[in-house]
């Protein structure tokens, strides 16, 4: 099963990265964590380059279609989704496969809650399958734990790992809906 794990913050040293390289790390068996890292690489969203898509777009929506879910955690920038990440969801508007893809939510910071309701409304507009089993929200803001440490912490690894397994449950629950619908693994 392979999951895409998408941060929301461009920062070198962000807690919302830091929470996925831990998430990965505690991965369960059958679950490998493959990070998108090329947020930043992105043109902005533009109806009229779809038909030609630019080259960091088209590896975006490839990423997207080939992953059986995806792990995404955001900040919230201004009471709201950071631009930067909304673009990226733009570009997977118009993608045939995105619908009905597994999301699992997680969020660094208690207070991001607008961020957090906003992605909710528009993953759920772009049809994806919001797994609400495997949302998780972690006290990390200012806290200045890198992965390491966040894996180090029994109360944090065993909720990371807790909602992992939820989300690898949900997956392998879903009905195939084409032969390459899931890794099957
Ligand atoms: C431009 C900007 C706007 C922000 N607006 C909010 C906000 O509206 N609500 C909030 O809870 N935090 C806000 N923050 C704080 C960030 O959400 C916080 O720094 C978060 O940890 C960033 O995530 P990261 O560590 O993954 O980069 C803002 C930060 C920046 C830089």
């Amino acid at each position: 099963m392979i999951i895409l794990s998408v941060s929301g913050s461009l920062r070198t040293v962000s807690s919302n990265t830091s929470l996925l390289e831990a998430a990965r790390r505690l991965a369960p068996a059958g679950m490998a964590i493959t990070p998108y890292v090329d947020l930043a690489q992105l043109p902005h969203f533009n109806p009229d380059l779809e038909d030609a898509m630019p080259p960091p777009a088209a590896a975006w929506r490839a990423r997207v279609e080939a992953a059986d879910g995806i792990l995404i955690s955001c900040p919230e920038y201004a009471r709201g989704i950071p631009g930067s990440f909304k673009n990226a969801l733009d570009w997977l508007v118009g993608s045939t496969t995105f619908p009905g893809k597994p999301v699992a939510l997680f969020n660094a910071s208690p207070r991001a809650s607008a961020a957090q309701d906003a992605l909710r409304l528009v993953l759920t507009t772009m049809s994806a399958q919001l797994v609400d089993a495997a949302a998780l929200t972690l006290p990390l803001l200012a806290r200045g734990m890198d992965a390491a440490a966040i894996v180090s912490d029994p109360d944090l690894a065993r909720q990371i790992t807790a909602t992992l397994n939820a989300f690898a449950a949900a997956i392998r629950a879903q009905p195939a809906s084409s032969p390459d619908a899931s890794s099957g693994v």
